[in-house]
């Protein structure tokens, strides 16, 4: 089991370059399967999802060349809709996106039940709603999703809840769809937008991504494209917070400032300034948080994804905070972990009470999940002493060695 041990007490100093997103890369990834030639990728995180999910399309048939730097070659001409090894499946959530792709390609699909943090129950059925309209049979046996469809046709789909994996799902599947399939209530979040891009890329067309309504073509003849992958909005947030905790002051490059206003502003409200400029923004803070209020929403609101890390600059605040997570009813598995440290926190249902402390200590954590990882880092680089984080294989599946940038930037942390 790999470990950080961090010595906190230190601002962070200087420029870190923030890497491609993880939740775009695990999207654009599967739908390359649609594709009808090689595509090349750039901006690719080295996380260990990626890895991941370049075994399984390995698995499918699919040729995978990883080039240096973050630089990614598919060819998935060769895919066929063979089941994906469960024990890869399984490592993450994002896995479901293979029904989709599959689906609009073969027509059919039997992938396990995907796996992912536990923060919450996670079900499936919006996505399961989506496939059906348009056609699919779906039976879940033996842990499988085994989905099929002798043609698939076009629909409205009208999603219960705004959930980020339906729409894209829905919208994969739709490729593969004669006529125009409608999706309300999508969901709006960049990476949504940056899956159409590829699929519009290779010649698809879906309009209206990054609305909550969203339009998808039948894809004809796929070809090949050249995508980029859209920076991690919630990797730069992780790194603006924990500026911000240790009253540093770190410039952030290769960001789209636009994508990161719910950051920024709750930043600005806990009092520390936060400049957005071209592709770059600049965090800077000398003194102690502000007590804030935060509830986690769809975006473009605040992001469930920064509310772990968040909550961990709070535990500092002068004042008390009170943080509502309403996507996840299980993401505050990292507080009784911060409690270790000092904090002084109390969750009913699904809000956290912060009181702010003066100081945190040292101690010796476990992350839960990712975004609990993320946390307990940034509560070690405030805390007096060394803290000890077990469990850093959660941390590596969505950060791309968040150490290294952070020793970059001055942080006493080193991976055992
Ligand atoms: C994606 O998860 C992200 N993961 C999550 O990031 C992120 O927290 C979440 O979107 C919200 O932004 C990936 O993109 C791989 P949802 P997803 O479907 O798609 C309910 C991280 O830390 N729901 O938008 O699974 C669900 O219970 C991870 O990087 C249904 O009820 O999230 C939740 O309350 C964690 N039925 C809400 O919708 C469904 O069929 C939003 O879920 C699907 C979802």
């Amino acid at each position: 089991m790999a470990r950080l041990i961090v010595r906190g007490g230190r601002p962070l100093n200087g420029t870190v370059r923030v890497g491609g997103r993880k939740n775009a890369a695990v999207a654009v990834i599967p739908a390359a399967i649609l594709a009808g030639g090689p595509c090349t990728f750039e901006n690719v995180p080295d996380i260990a999802d990626v890895r991941t999910y370049l075994e399984i399309l390995r698995s499918l048939g699919a040729r995978v060349k990883l080039n240096s730097g973050s630089g990614l070659c598919i060819d998935p001409r060769a895919v066929r809709p063979v089941t994906p090894p469960d024990e890869l499946v399984k490592k993450m959530r994002a896995s479901y996106y293979l029904l989709g792709a599959l689906l609009a390609r073969f027509g059919t699909a039997a992938v396990a039940l995907p796996g992912g943090c536990d923060i919450g129950e996670r079900p499936i059925d919006q996505h399961l709603k989506g496939l059906k309209a348009l056609g699919v049979e779906v039976v879940i046996e033996h842990g499988l999703i085994k989905a099929r469809a002798d043609k698939l046709h076009a629909a409205l789909v009208y999603l219960d809840v705004t959930s980020v994996g339906a729409t894209i799902n829905i919208i994969l599947a739709a490729t593969g769809a004669e006529g125009v399939t409608v999706i309300e209530n999508a969901a709006r979040e960049p990476h949504v937008v940056d899956v159409a891009n590829f699929i519009n890329s290779i010649g698809g067309r879906v309009i209206g991504a990054g609305t909550d309504v969203v339009k998808v073509h039948g894809l004809i003849q796929p070809g090949s494209c050249h995508h980029s992958i859209i920076p991690d909005e919630i990797e730069a947030g992780t790194l603006m917070i924990a500026a911000a905790a240790t009253r540093g002051q770190v410039r952030l490059d290769s960001v789209i400032p636009k994508h990161l206003e719910p950051i920024s502003a709750k930043l600005r409200e806990v009092g520390a300034t936060v400049e957005e400029n071209g592709d770059y923004v600049l965090v800077r803070s000398n003194g102690r948080p502000k007590a804030v209020a935060i509830k986690t929403l769809p975006y473009p609101g605040f992001p469930t994804d920064a509310q772990q890390p968040m909550t961990a600059l709070l535990a500092t605040a002068d004042g008390t905070s009170l943080v509502t997570e309403s996507v996840w009813e299980g993401r505050f598995k990292h507080v009784d972990e911060l409690k270790r440290m000092g904090t002084k926190v109390r969750v009913e249902g699904r809000t956290a009470i912060i009181e702010g402390v003066e100081r945190l200590t040292g101690a010796h954590v476990t992350a839960t999940d990712l975004r609990a990882g993320a946390a307990l880092v940034v509560a070690g680089l405030v805390a007096e002493g060394e803290t000890v984080i077990e469990g850093i294989e959660y941390v590596d599946r969505g950060y791309e060695r968040l150490d290294v940038k952070l020793r970059g930037l001055g942080a006493d942390i080193r991976r055992e």
